[in-house]
This record gives structure tokens, sequence and C-alpha cells, in this order.
């Protein structure tokens, strides 16, 4: 059976792709910058007689070259989310310098170790959401958004919005490890996720999560980000953290996949742009869970947590 790597293993999406991947016959090589944190949320899971966690972190030059030897398929899910900066003096100096060239240094490690391996047949990038508007250059609404409709860069700088260092951060590294595929002649996907949601296996109940609850909780810190979210795209896209996970193996699977895939279901559209997963539906991906789907067991899981009490109804 294939064996394949993931990046970002103690975090919510790599977490749930390590068990999905597991579930389906694969052989894991799980990486973390801390294994011991890594091997406390995946003991519980099955197929771990498939599992190997390893020490890895992308700010260390080779640290992926013993990773992804003998792996197939790369999965690089690991981000570094950081959303702002409290830096008052030099700030766009201080995040170009101490946040966006170390993150691209690491993006560009880490497909290295993929070179020198010989064995990685495709890596599997976890882009985000927060590439895409659905505004055009002077603003309006544009009918569909897809894969083209990539946030312009000077304008994150220009406008610093709610969450832009984590924009910038997305846009520098996904362009970089394009660049460093085309030119070194390895095979990328790029999958843009929007706010993922659902079960979940780490302690905490995941930031994505708290992001769509905040509604509810009223945390004055995520409201903001959901709000800056709908007025970027006119709708709360969303999907399941079972969707994410079967699409970023669908992408390793199919052959004929290429460049980027957008992945949603809107929630609460008050703009006329219609956000497009055309390009994977055409691919031959279908969706298991609709947004009622990913609210409802959001909810319950973070219930079960203990994070919201059992009096929350589910009305949607
Ligand atoms: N969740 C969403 O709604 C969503 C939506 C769109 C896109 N995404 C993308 O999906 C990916 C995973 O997101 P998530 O929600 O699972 O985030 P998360 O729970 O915060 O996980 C981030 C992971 O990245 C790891 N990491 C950070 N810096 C690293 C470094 N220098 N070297 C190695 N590992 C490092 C973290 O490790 P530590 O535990 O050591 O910090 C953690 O395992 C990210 O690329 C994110 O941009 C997420």
């Amino acid at each position: 059976m294939k064996r394949v790597c993931v990046t970002g293993t103690t975090g919510y999406i790599g977490s749930w792709l390590v068990r999905s991947l597991l579930q389906q016959g694969y052989h894991v090589h799980a990486t973390a910058r801390d294994p011991e944190k890594a091997q406390r949320m995946l003991s519980t899971i099955e197929g771990t007689d498939r599992l190997q966690i390893y020490r890895a972190d992308l700010n260390e030059d080779r640290s992926f070259d013993e990773v992804v030897k003998g792996c197939v398929g790369l999965f690089h899910v690991a981000a570094l989310m950081e959303f702002g900066t409290s830096v008052q003096e030099n700030v766009e100096d201080h995040v170009r310098r101490n946040i966006l060239e170390p993150a691209v240094l690491g993006t560009r490690n880490l497909l290295q170790s993929c070179m020198r391996s010989g064995t990685i047949k495709r890596v599997v990038f976890t882009s985000s959401i927060s590439t895409i508007t659905a505004k055009d250059e002077k603003g309006d609404w544009t009918p569909v958004v897809d894969e083209s409709s990539v946030t312009p860069t000077d304008l994150v700088w220009k406008t610093k919005n709610s969450g832009w260092v984590y924009v910038l951060l997305k846009l520098a590294t996904e362009e970089e490890a394009f660049k460093f595929a085309k030119e070194n002649g390895i095979d990328l996907v790029s999958i843009i996720p929007p706010t993922v949601a659902g079960s979940f296996l780490t302690p905490t109940v995941p930031s994505s999560l708290q992001v769509l609850l905040s509604p509810i909780t009223g945390d004055p810190n995520f409201y903001p980000v959901l709000d800056s979210v709908h007025s970027r795209l006119g709708s709360i896209a969303l999907v399941h953290i079972e969707d994410i996970c079967r699409a970023h193996i669908f992408l390793f699977e199919t052959s004929g996949a290429s460049g980027r895939y957008l992945f949603k279901e809107e929630f609460n559209r008050s703009a006329p742009s219609i956000i497009s997963s055309k390009r994977l539906l055409d691919l031959g991906y279908r969706f298991e869970y609709d947004a009622k789907d990913v609210i409802k067991d959001s909810i319950q899981s973070s219930i079960g947590n203990g994070f919201l009490n059992s009096q929350v109804e589910f009305k949607v």
C-alpha cells in the first residue's frame, strides 16, 4: 500500500487527514514540531500500526529529508497561523522579514527534501480561501468566484484588513510552491478550503470552529474574522472536515488533477457572487456534507468538548 507524508499533524486538518488516510489503508509518515503532542492526539485512531510520527520543522533546512524518504505523496498542510502583528513601527518591513520570508524559505526547504527523496510523485498543497475575493478591482461583486479570483497582494498590504498577515502568508507560500514545483518538475496541486468545521481530534476546539460558532459564543476575537470573510466573499463558505480530507486524497489519487481547486458549501449568502467548485466537480469529486451538516456537527462536537453548553439548540 502507498506510503505518504503529512505535515502539520498536530493541527485540525492534518490530524484528521492522517485519520482519513489510515482509514483508506495508507502508510502515513506524520510530521510535527512536537512529536509527543502528535502521539497523544493520534494514538487513539485506528490503523496506527501503519503510522510513523517524525519531528520536523519547516524552518530547519533538511528537516524533512528522512521523513519523505520512500513516500510517493506529500500533503503539505502545515502553515504558520499568524493573523496580524502587534508590532507598531516599520510593520511592513517586520512582516516581510520575520514572517513572510521565513515561511517562503520553509516551503522551499520542504520541496527540496521532496526532490532529494526521488520518490515523491505528487504534492498536495493546502491553500486557503483567504487568497480569494469576490470583488473586482473597482470593489464590485463578480458574478462567479473561482480559482482565478485571487486577492491582489497590493490591496492586502494597503488595506490591512482583519487577518491580512495570514492572507499574505498563504499567497506567498502557495506562489513559491508553484514556482519551485514548475522549475524543478514537481507535480503539485493546490486545494483551497473555505472555513473547515465539523468534528475534531485536537484537544481544544479548532480556531475555524470558533470562528464559525462566534455568532453563538459572541467571542470578540473570532467574530470580526467571520465578518471580514463575509464582507470579502458575500457569504460564509464552509466545508466539512470529512469532505476536505477526502478531497485532499482525491486530488492526490486523480491523475488528471493540476493547478488549484476551490472548495465550498455556501451559507448566508447576501451578495450576487456565486462561489464555484466547478473544477473540482468536473474532475469527479462529490461532496457528502452540506452547510447544515457542517454546522450541526460543529455544534455537537463543541458540546461534547464542553466548549458549548448543551442548551444550544440547532435550528438552521
Ligand atoms: N481550518 C480552516 O478553516 C482552514 C481553512 C482554509 C485553509 N486552511 C489551511 O489548512 C492548513 C491547516 O489548518 P488548520 O486549521 O489545521 O490549522 P492548525 O490547527 O493551526 O494547524 C497548523 C499546523 O501547522 C503546524 N506548523 C506551524 N508552523 C510550523 C512549522 N514551522 N513547521 C512545521 N509545522 C508547523 C502546527 O504545528 P504546531 O502544533 O507545532 O504549532 C500545526 O500542526 C493550513 O495551511 C491553513 O492555512 C485551514
